[in-house]
């Protein structure tokens, strides 16, 4: 029935991938919005089948192609990542699509034979591209374009000339389940797209910047960029490649952002002290228990800020476990030019802070304040201590704050 066509996203392309409504981990991100994996095809004198879905999900894809065209009529095959959420339908694609070709970068196609041995790797009729790679589909050009670790070694995009469309697989995505299919038809895009910034591309703010500066060397101006996940970029271009150059080089602005967790409420007593003291000096402030937040959402908030203030009480001699793991995804993460403090609870020998000093050192944040420790319970004039300590915090988040 034709009323039950795929989305054209332009004429003659489509989005044939599927909406995860319940995603709600992906890889450790939290995703409480859920997500979609995009895919998409291209009806031209070839048929080009651009990404695939999560294996789970084939069928769903497979059925969506249908309705197009007979999947086994599929010329190209393109994969632009071997990440399994866009790789792992490839299989199920090739054993329907007989002729097929299969085209991915050098890393993308060694990927690829390291996954999928088993499911005919050997059998696939796969050719290497790299950048400046032209493919003709008939009327319209794909040029091919290595995106190197954004946000794997394999990663491409995939560009159409002639529509000037860019399919940039992972970069410029956002996790989030919706019937909508661009940008224009959702609230809260940017926001989605900095926690997918945040959690996934933040590692590799440099090679960002070279591959925004590739693009224009290559005299890519794209008009619609559609991402393997979320909604496709056609009103917010600009925008999205603006806030991944801002994000890339490490803005923030003047905020502090305290983090924490306690076992019985000392040390959270601390955290809205200083809360307080930074509301005082005018800053933005936020307040993160690591137990009631997703840290997905956390990494987003301590993107843009330029102080975090982190507070644990001792744990068996140590930081309390989730700081721990926070603080070891964080460091993953490697975000830039942020200043810090550390404040804690504890009973008898202590040990939080020494060790989220240790960890603070690999993070390579800058200490601005001696840590502050109280002994099991924080009075008045602790209280007061710390809400000076906020304010202090609040003046040193303005000095900090980059753009
Ligand atoms: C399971 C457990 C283990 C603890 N281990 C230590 C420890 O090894 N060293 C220490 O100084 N205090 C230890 N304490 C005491 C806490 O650090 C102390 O009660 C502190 O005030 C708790 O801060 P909070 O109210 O923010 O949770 C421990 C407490 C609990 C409940
Ligand atoms: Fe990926
Ligand atoms: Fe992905």
């Amino acid at each position: 029935m034709d009323d039950h066509k795929p989305p054209e996203i332009a004429s003659g392309i489509y989005w044939v991938g599927v909406v995860d409504w319940n995603l709600r981990d992906f890889h450790g991100y939290q995703t409480p919005k859920g997500g979609s994996y995009n895919a998409y095809l291209i009806v031209d004198e070839k048929i080009a089948l651009i990404d695939t879905v999560k294996a789970q999900f084939s069928g769903e894809m497979l059925e969506r192609i249908s309705q197009i065209v007979d999947p086994a009529r599929i010329d190209y095959v393109i994969s632009n990542h071997v990440e399994m959420d866009h790789s792992s339908s490839i299989p199920a694609i090739m054993d329907v699509a007989t002729n097929a070709k299969l085209f991915a970068s050098s890393k993308g196609q060694a990927g690829l034979a390291e996954y999928y041995k088993e499911e005919g790797f050997d059998k696939w009729d796969i050719e290497v591209v790299g950048t400046g790679t032209e493919l003709s589909l008939g009327k319209r050009t794909l040029m091919f374009i290595e995106a190197t670790m954004l946000h794997w070694p394999d990663s491409m995009q995939t560009y159409v000339k002639e529509d000037r469309i860019l399919f940039s697989n992972d970069a410029f995505g956002q996790h989030v389940a919706t019937s909508k299919r661009f940008d224009d038809e959702v609230e809260d895009v940017m926001e989605d797209a900095g926690i997918y910034y945040a959690n996934i591309l933040l590692p590799f703010g440099s090679q960002v910047l070279k591959y925004v500066g590739k693009l224009k060397e290559l005299d890519v101006s794209p008009s619609m960029i559609a991402p393997a996940h979320g909604v496709i970029w056609r009103k917010g271009v600009q925008r999205i490649v603006e806030a991944y150059g801002r994000w890339a080089h490490g803005d923030s602005v003047a905020k502090v952002l305290v983090i924490y967790d306690t076992m019985w409420g000392s040390t959270e007593k601390m955290a809205l002290e200083i809360v307080e003291g930074a509301r005082e000096s005018g800053v933005e402030v936020r307040l993160r228990h690591l137990r009631k937040n997703d840290w997905s959402m956390t990494m987003k908030e301590l993107m843009d800020a330029s102080v975090v203030a982190i507070g644990s009480p001792t744990m068996n001699n140590g930081m309390f476990f989730t700081i721990a793991g926070f603080l070891n995804y964080m460091k993953g993460l490697r975000p830039k030019d942020k200043k810090y403090f550390l404040f804690g609870s504890y009973g008898w020998g202590g040990g939080a802070i020494k060790a989220m000093e240790k960890e603070m050192e690999d993070a390579r944040f800058e200490l601005v304040m001696e840590s502050m420790q109280v002994k099991f319970r924080p009075y008045e004039e602790d209280k007061e201590a710390c809400r000076n300590i906020g304010y202090k915090l609040g003046e040193i988040a303005k000095e900090n704050a980059k753009s």
